[in-house]
């Protein structure tokens, strides 16, 4: 459906849980944290219920995320029931691939068309401290970057699954951003995120694509612009001679891409959200659990989706009104 900008509605990101078996210095504070009840969070019976209402709207492609999605069990279950009983095109994940080996198999039988692997480095030591915090409740073995490995290339070997690199650029990891890029000789597509100033985020200054671009270039030659679109998301893609994979930019900074934005997000405890800036929304969960039509909610949704702000306003002086206070893990990124 359109919004009042005119913008075509087609993709949601569906968030499954804010729980996360890893603590990305951006993105998840490094000590304790609450997370959601289990009653809390939608079952799979109503993100299944809604899910049908999205696609009646034209919302036609899913992203699930989390926390990471995949800590939570039978995603597999999801993934099958979004395709076969919702009718989505496509359903990918986004995860940071710590259980992707052990669980590729049964996510690729359930219809999974897409893997998209946050992993901002390939130095040990510095995964470890980036993805570590020094909390309570993470076991030493999460942090196992050899294991994000080796998930990584069990789903290239995957035919018919498309497979990407998240790497969020930061100034401790700029030396290591080549290593990334070359990934993409082999065929993984990496892409460069700016870092949002969300929760964790905020007041940390970091890489801007046109950076990237210029270290790239030096090593590579010539960048070369590229046209094709891959998934659903913001990114921009770019060739370089003799890479199989392409390069992407996401770059929400320096390159806000709100005027073509397709997309919605549903956290896991049913709040819908239209943009990723803002706290505004509905909270679908308390509408299902009270019993209200399918109609009804099909209303409300639509108010929400027709009313999306127009753009972020990251980077500005002052905030806006109503700027979200909640953390990427507990949005779904
Ligand atoms: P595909 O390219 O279709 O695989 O999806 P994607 O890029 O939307 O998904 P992914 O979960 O890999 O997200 C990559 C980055 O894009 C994350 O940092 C997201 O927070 C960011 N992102 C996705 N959608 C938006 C958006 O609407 N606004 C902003 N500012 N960032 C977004
Ligand atoms: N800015 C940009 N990207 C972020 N992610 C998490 N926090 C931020 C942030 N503040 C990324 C993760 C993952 C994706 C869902 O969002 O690394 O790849
Ligand atoms: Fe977990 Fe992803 Fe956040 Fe890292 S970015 S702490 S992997 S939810």
């Amino acid at each position: 459906m359109l919004d009042q900008y005119s913008r075509n509605i087609d993709y949601i990101r569906i968030s499954v849980t804010d729980r996360c078996n890893l603590r990305c210095v951006y993105c998840m504070p490094q000590t304790c944290k609450t997370y959601l009840g289990q009653e809390e969070l939608l079952t799979y019976d109503e993100i299944v219920k809604l899910a049908g209402i999205y696609r009646s709207l034209g919302i036609k492609n899913v992203k699930l995320t989390g926390g990471e999605p995949l800590v939570r069990e039978h995603v597999d279950e999801l993934i099958f029931r979004l395709k076969e009983e919702c009718g989505m095109e496509k359903v990918t994940l986004t995860t940071n691939g710590i259980l992707l080996e052990q669980q590729l198999d049964g996510l690729v039988k359930a219809g999974l068309d897409g893997v998209n692997i946050s992993l901002d480095t390939l130095n040990p030591e510095h995964y470890n401290s980036l993805t570590g915090g020094c909390h309570v409740d993470r076991n030493p073995s999460d942090g196992n970057l050899e294991a994000v490995l080796r998930g990584m290339r069990k789903a290239q070997k995957q035919a018919g699954i498309s497979v990407k690199v998240n790497c969020v650029l930061m100034h401790q990891t700029r030396e290591e951003l080549l290593a990334l890029a070359e990934l993409a000789k082999d065929g993984v597509n990496v892409r460069f995120i700016e870092l949002m100033p969300i929760g964790q985020g905020k007041e940390k200054h970091t890489l801007k694509e046109a950076e990237v671009k210029h270290i790239l270039s030096e090593t590579y030659g010539t960048i070369r612009p590229c046209e094709e679109k891959l998934g659903s998301g913001p990114a921009h893609y770019r060739k370089i001679d003799g890479f199989e994979g392409k390069i992407g930019f996401i770059s929400a900074i320096s390159h806000k891409f709100c005027s073509g934005c397709n997309r919605v997000r549903m956290t896991a405890d049913g709040f819908l959200k239209p943009c990723l800036q803002y706290e505004t929304g509905m909270d679908l969960r308390t509408l299902l659990r009270d019993g209200v039509s399918d109609a009804e909610l099909k209303a409300q949704i639509e108010t929400i989706i027709t009313q999306k702000p127009k753009c972020h306003h990251f980077g500005e002086m002052n905030e806006p009104e109503q700027t979200e206070h909640r953390g990427m893990s507990e949005i779904g990124g």
